[in-house]
Order: structure tokens, then C-alpha cells, then sequence
């Protein structure tokens, strides 16, 4: 296809956006954390699905390995939290990443055979060497994994690097699970507290949703200190345009946008990053296609099938009636509390909810993903726009757009 032609905006997990807009705060704090020489604070980067946590991840790293930083990085998945022994596998498996090719020491191997010779092999930090060095140390699991890091770092300092970025993602799957007697969570805040205080600058990046950092303070309430946390909220209304406009202009296409379109791509998104790439391009494509004005109606009914569906689906009826109620109130784009979902229930005279089964249902609500409970003990959607799509579900007045923040 001819590339001016071709459809630049990327709705997807983990998809660099054409043009990454905003984000100049969150991008000057990561500048200040790669500039610790012993390390007081780690990075938690966090925000409702969609909002570029992965991405502007991405962006970091060329920064922290620009100041000479060694970067090791991966998702984190459920299994690799299951326990202790998970994260010391995930752990060294991700350091041998970097130290294999170092060169620690020389060991001899005779060779077999008659008037046998011996020959030097060089000794490396592959994972091989930190797994024997991991399991040839006695004590605790945090003193094996801790030994094993201060050796690692010794020889990566040798070598004249700044230090060593830990960046994990989607690390609200890490967790503890004390049924089973397995703090994997635990362990790794324990053992990187107590080497930052060693003064090894290795440092965490961890992205995730904003269920991430109520849970590393419920492990240890010292995550408190040791993180400096960055909430990346939807973008601002000239964030927005430029995520929209600019695109366009740089691929020096055929489709032009008039001041109105990008009013209503605004408000179609909501200024949240994965819809503006979702709406843009389908408009993107409605454009070429000879269309003049944008198909809100088809575009919403696409986002409601393609993006909100599946999660609704996870609700049973009695949740979704709930969620009903919540999405009614006029706080439901922000936060609530038990007792409004409980009185506007009344209010609205459909099935009443008491209190303490409101409360369990969003703890059960928050178990699968929907929720979430905040800093300050009150509930939010984890999906942004959620709450109108709801009203949509139920022919209220969710309609398509919303107003997109100011600053
Ligand atoms: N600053 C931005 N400007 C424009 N588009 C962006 C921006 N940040 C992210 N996007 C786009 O938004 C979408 C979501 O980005 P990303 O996958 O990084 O979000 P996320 O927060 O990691 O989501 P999840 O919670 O699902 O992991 C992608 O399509 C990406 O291209
Ligand atoms: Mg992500």
C-alpha cells in the first residue's frame, strides 16, 4: 500500500503510538531517578488499562542505558509469583542476561587421558555460575539471593556501569500467598531494600495497575518510603490533539481533520491514550474511504464490542446490576464508597443492595479485575470509561463523550 496511505495509529498493548504525547512530568522524574548514585527511591509506574504504562516504560529505557545504566527487563506473569523460588529463577534468569558475557575468574580442566594436560577455562556470570553461587550459599532465601546479587554486582561495577534497572511490568501480579506459605512479593522488596542500603544501585521499575502499589504496601510497609510513585491519568486536551494531529501531518496523508473532528475524537476518547489510538483509526480509515464526518455511532458500538465486552462478561447478572447502580452515580467516574452505592440502590428502586453486600460484591468485583480500591479506601473502575458504557448497556445516558481533563 502506498505508505501515505497507510493507517499510523496503533491501538494495542504495548504498541509505541505514532507520536507519544504528554508525559513530559512522569519523562523528567525517571530522568532524576537514573541520576541516584545510591538509591532512596524506586520507580512505580502506574494508571488505569490503556493509559501507556508499557510504552512510556519503553521510553525509559534508552534514557537509563544513555546514563549508563544496564537495563533488565520483562512482564511478569502470574506463574513467575507463584513463590519464592519463582522470583529467584525470574531474578537470576534476567541478571545472567546482562553479566553472561562477564568474565569472573579462571578455573582448570584436565583433560582426560593418558599424561593428561591441564587447560584454563575462563569462569562467566552466566546463570549456570549464579545458580551454583545461589545454591552453594547457606541460610534463607533472601541471604542466598542477596549474596548472589552482591557478587554480581561487583563484577558489573568493575566494569565501570552506574548501575542495574529492574524494570518489571504488569507487577500487580506479584503478590504473597500466605495460605501457601510463599512471600515471593516479600522477598523481593526485603533483599532490594537491604541492598540499596548496601549502597548497590540497583533499582526497580515496576509498571502495573493501580491495584501495584496498595499491594507492595501491604507486604512491607516500607514500600511507602522506597517508591516514588507516577500516576499516568488520561491526557489533556492539547495532549490529546497533539496525539491526534500530529500523526496525520508527519505521515503527510490525504486526510485532513478540521478543528470540529478533533473536538469529537477528544470526546469519543476521553483523552485516554488507547482510545485515541482506537477511535483515530477508524476515522483514520472512514476518511480514506471518502467519509467527511466521523461515525460516532459505528466507532462506539466497535469500542463497546471490541474493547468493553469481554470485560463486561466477566460479571455475573447480579454484579452487572450492581455495577448498574454504580455507573448511575455521579461520581461513578471518579470514586465511590459502599454506603452512596447502598443508598442510591434505594434511591433507584430496583433490587436494594444492604451495605455489607455491596461490600462484598466489590470485593469481589476487585477480585476479577473490574475495581479497584484506592489510596484512600474508596472503589474506582479499573477500566477507564467504564461507567458509560454501562449506562449504554442500559440505554441511559452514557452515550458517547465525555469531557476530557483540563490543566
Ligand atoms: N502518550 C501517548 N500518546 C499517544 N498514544 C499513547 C500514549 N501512551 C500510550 N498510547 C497508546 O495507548 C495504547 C495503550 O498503551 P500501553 O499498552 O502502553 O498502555 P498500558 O497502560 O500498558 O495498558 P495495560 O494496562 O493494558 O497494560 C497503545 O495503543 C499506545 O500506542
Ligand atoms: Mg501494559
Amino acid at each position: 500500500m502506498n505508505p501515505a496511505l497507510s493507517n499510523p495509529f496503533r491501538p494495542g498493548a504495548g504498541h509505541m503510538p505514532p507520536y507519544l504525547a504528554g508525559r513530559v512530568a512522569e519523562a523528567k522524574e525517571w530522568g532524576r531517578l537514573v541520576r541516584q548514585d545510591v538509591i532512596l527511591e524506586n520507580l512505580v509506574l502506574t494508571g488505569l488499562r490503556g493509559t501507556g504504562k508499557t510504552v512510556l516504560l519503553d521510553t525509559f529505557k534508552p534514557v537509563a542505558t544513555g546514563a549508563n545504566w544496564l537495563w533488565i527487563g520483562t512482564d511478569l506473569s502470574e506463574s513467575s509469583s507463584l513463590s519464592e523460588e519463582h522470583v529467584v529463577l525470574r531474578l537470576l534468569t534476567d541478571m545472567a542476561v546482562v553479566t553472561a558475557g562477564f568474565q569472573v575468574a579462571e578455573k582448570e580442566r584436565r583433560a582426560i587421558g593418558f599424561g593428561a594436560s591441564t587447560t584454563k577455562i575462563p569462569v562467566r556470570l552466566d546463570f549456570e555460575t549464579l545458580d551454583a553461587l545461589y545454591r552453594g550459599t547457606p541460610g534463607l532465601v533472601s541471604d542466598k539471593l542477596r549474596r548472589v546479587l552482591e557478587i554480581a554486582w561487583a563484577a558489573i561495577q568493575a566494569r565501570g556501569i552506574h548501575g542495574v534497572v529492574f524494570a518489571y511490568d504488569e507487577a500487580q501480579n506479584l503478590a504473597d500467598h500466605a495460605a501457601r506459605q510463599q512471600y515471593p512479593l516479600s522477598l523481593l522488596l526485603d533483599v532490594f531494600q537491604s541492598i540499596q542500603k548496601k549502597e548497590i544501585p540497583f533499582m526497580l521499575a515496576l509498571a502495573g495497575l493501580p491495584t501495584l502499589f496498595p499491594g507492595l504496601v501491604q507486604a512491607r510497609t516500607f514500600s511507602e518510603r522506597m517508591f516514588r510513585v507516577v500516576f499516568l491519568d488520561r491526557l489533556t486536551e492539547t495532549e490529546s490533539r497533539d496525539a491526534i494531529i500530529k500523526p496525520i501531518a508527519a505521515a503527510g496523508c490525504p486526510v485532513k481533520l478540521n478543528h470540529r473532528a478533533v473536538k469529537q475524537i477528544i470526546a469519543l476518547s476521553g483523552g485516554y491514550p488507547y482510545f485515541i489510538q482506537f477511535v483515530c483509526r477508524e476515522v483514520y480509515d472512514a476518511f480514506l474511504q471518502g467519509q467527511r464526518s466521523i461515525p460516532v455511532v459505528e466507532i462506539t458500538r466497535k469500542l463497546d464490542s471490541d474493547f468493553f465486552a469481554g470485560r463486561w462478561a466477566r460479571a455475573t447478572d447480579r454484579q452487572r446490576d450492581l455495577l448498574t447502580v454504580i455507573a448511575g452515580l455521579d461520581s461513578a467516574g471518579t470514586e465511590f464508597t459502599v454506603q452512596k452505592i447502598a443508598a442510591k440502590s434505594a434511591q433507584v428502586g430496583g433490587k436494594v443492595f444492604s451495605p455489607s453486600h455491596v461490600n462484598q460484591m466489590l470485593a469481589a468485583l476487585a477480585g476479577n479485575g473490574l475495581l479497584y480500591k484506592n489510596r484512600h479506601g474508596k472503589y474506582c473502575f479499573a477500566v477507564p470509561m467504564f461507567e458509560k458504557f454501562i449506562a449504554r448497556q442500559s440505554g441511559g445516558a452514557g452515550s458517547a463523550g465525555a469531557t476530557p481533563r483540563r490543566r
